[in-house]
């Protein structure tokens, strides 16, 4: 682990521009990994793996957005429609700096494909993933979502100047939001990206993200540090928002009793 981490900050470390914006964003994500490493041992432990999985786990936590790097210095932008997929890239980037290599080859390939489905709207249905695969593709994305709900919940109670306005894909503050994304929500789905328009879209999104939530202990921490309440209560009094707010509380609390949370 302590290999990885040092490779880690020295390829990090390539990555400086003279650009504000772009160099704050670089730290962003570089601070965005440490939390993920985190978070994925706070739920690997709540889901009593043992040690030798905690290690995987967190080796997968590192690595999962190794790609946003290159893609933020070449592009200037986290949006992968407008740039490429950052999953796939960091994928190619561990391929071909053969930093894995030290590791037997099912490890490899199972932090590769974690990697590679962190980003997805859902992990695959493929009859060649294993139990396994599903486990820490599933741990990852929670750990991702829990650190980038912290962030931008923190970003939305920030004033307007001091946002950051990657974390938004550059969306508009213009008023109302999209039924499509309000839709989702209320059917219980993620909504997509492509049908948001504007930053409350935006928020929705990220609310919406607690349908694909895989473990008790990731909504437990969600709960406690209050992203979601942060969001919520960052947008418009209107009509669709209560009623979307309504939704999302008793879906959580269903879950809670399910969960004894
Ligand atoms: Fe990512």
């Amino acid at each position: 682990m302590d290999f990885f981490k040092k490779w880690f900050l020295d390829y990090v470390d390539r990555f400086t521009s003279p650009e504000v914006f772009i160099q704050e964003n670089i730290k962003l994500k570089i601070e965005h990994t440490s939390r993920v490493c985190e978070n994925i041992l706070l739920l690997a432990k709540a889901e009593e793996v043992g040690e030798e999985s905690c290690r995987l786990a967190e080796t997968i936590a590192l690595f999962h957005d190794l790609g946003r790097f290159e893609q933020f210095m070449k592009y200037g932008t986290f949006k992968d429609s407008e740039s490429e997929n950052h999953a796939l890239l960091g994928v190619k980037i561990l391929e071909n700096t053969v930093i894995l290599s030290r590791l037997p080859l099912r490890e490899k390939d199972l932090i590769l494909k974690a990697v590679e489905y962190h980003n997805l709207m859902e992990i695959p249905e493929c009859s060649e993933n294993s139990r396994e695969l599903v486990f820490y593709s599933k741990l990852i994305r929670d750990a991702d979502k829990l650190d980038i709900l912290k962030i931008v919940s923190e970003d939305y109670e920030k004033e307007k100047k001091f946002r950051n306005p990657a974390l938004e894909f550059d969306m508009p503050d213009t008023p109302g939001c999209s039924e499509k994304v309000v839709m989702d929500i209320l059917n219980n789905r993620m909504a997509k990206l492509t049908d948001t328009r504007n930053l409350n879209d935006v928020k929705l999104l990220r609310l919406s993200w607690i349908f694909d939530i895989s473990f008790p202990a990731t909504l437990a921490l969600l709960k406690e540090r209050g992203y979601l309440d942060t969001i919520l209560y960052s947008m418009p009094e209107t009509e669709e928002v209560q009623m979307v707010r309504e939704h999302l509380e008793s879906c959580l609390n269903t879950v809670e009793t399910e969960y004894r949370i």
